[in-house]
């Protein structure tokens, strides 16, 4: 297996503290509507939690995509073909991605991601799995241009974006990051991404809220981490689960609220929040098929193909780079 960059992308301060972190959350819980990013659940606690959403009865994102994926590749075969290198955005799962590959015989894969530990086991599994497939492993914030590696200069590239991970982005940040991807990915590639559908909100509520309290976890455990990271004293129990449908903005929120009026500390910074006050901490949008289209279409994406799942929850979109032109 080839080995990536090797750029540390985690800036640590003396006392071992991600700053990137400890940034982001005293900012966001000094805003009138106190928010942390969602990308802090991912320690290793709230990345198992997540594998044991994927899971469960009321969580079909994950079930919905695999549907796709095992049922469609004589179409990938055919609109996608042999020969490219599938640059997957985020730790490949060690389910879906094989998958892929299988379908579609590529000459290269080239997982991104931008925590080099996983992306290196995951590298590794997949490699064992494809003995003949070369894997190009790349520590990399995405959210940016990347410089792929060398070996892949001469290949057209397929992009991979499966999870309906898009959602998690606001309109603006989803198009910035998507346009970001085409430039990555260049001129002649393919972009496979998988967006969640609007559906019933008691569906939608349901998977982000489910009977075992698997995601109110998931939601407690960033309180958790903020505790033990960055020296803080924030009474979990005093906080509850929300998920809710934002009909207006056609996404799942989810907040923790506090039961009571509260003090706390964090980093040796006070804080306080009133009963029924929440921290938001993700949002998850959900797409129709023209919403979908629409956002691919103002990054440079032009749409070529829909797969559903049998009971149409969830899309896999094939997409490929528009080219550049000069009149409509
Ligand atoms: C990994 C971002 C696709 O939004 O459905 C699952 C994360 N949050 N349950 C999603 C998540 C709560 C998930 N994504």
């Amino acid at each position: 297996m080839a080995t990536g960059q090797g750029i540390a992308l985690v800036d640590l301060d003396d006392d071992g503290v991600d700053r990137a972190f400890r940034t982001e959350v005293l900012v966001g819980l000094k805003q009138v509507q106190k928010a942390v990013p969602a990308r802090w659940f991912y320690d290793d606690a709230g990345s198992r939690l997540f594998e044991e959403i994927t899971q469960l009865p009321e969580y079909y994102l994950t079930r919905a995509e695999t549907e796709i994926l095992r049922g469609r590749g004589e179409d990938f075969a055919h609109l996608i073909g042999p020969g490219r290198a599938v640059v997957e955005f985020g730790s490949g799962s060690s389910v879906k991605t094989p998958l892929l590959l299988h379908a579609i015989e590529p000459a290269a894969y080239v997982p991104l991601d931008i925590s080099g530990d996983f992306l290196r086991a995951s590298a590794r599994d997949l490699a064992a799995k494809f003995p003949g497939l070369p894997v190009y492993p790349v520590e990399a914030d995405f959210m940016r241009q990347v410089a792929l590696p060398e070996e892949v200069a001469g290949l057209q590239k397929l992009g991979f974006f499966p999870g309906s991970t898009i959602g998690n982005m606001v309109p603006a940040s989803a198009v910035d990051l998507l346009r970001a991807m085409r430039q990555t990915l260049g001129e002649g590639s393919q972009l496979l991404i998988g967006m969640d559908l609007i559906k019933d909100r008691k569906v939608l509520e349901a998977a982000y809220d489910d009977a075992a309290g698997v995601t109110a976890q998931f939601n407690l455990n960033l309180l958790a981490r903020i505790n033990r990271e960055l020296d803080g004293d924030i009474p979990l129990e005093d906080f509850r689960h929300l998920a809710l449908w934002n009909d207006d903005l056609a996404r799942i929120e989810m907040h923790l609220q506090a039961r009571r009026d509260l003090n706390f500390r964090v980093s040796g910074q006070s804080f306080s929040i009133q009963a029924g006050e929440t921290i938001h901490t993700e949002n998850s949008h959900k797409f129709s098929r023209r919403m979908g289209n629409t956002m691919l279409l103002a990054s440079g994406w032009t749409p070529v193909e829909h797969w559903l799942d049998s009971e149409e929850r969830f899309a896999l979109v094939l997409a490929r780079a528009t080219e550049p032109r000069s009149a409509p």
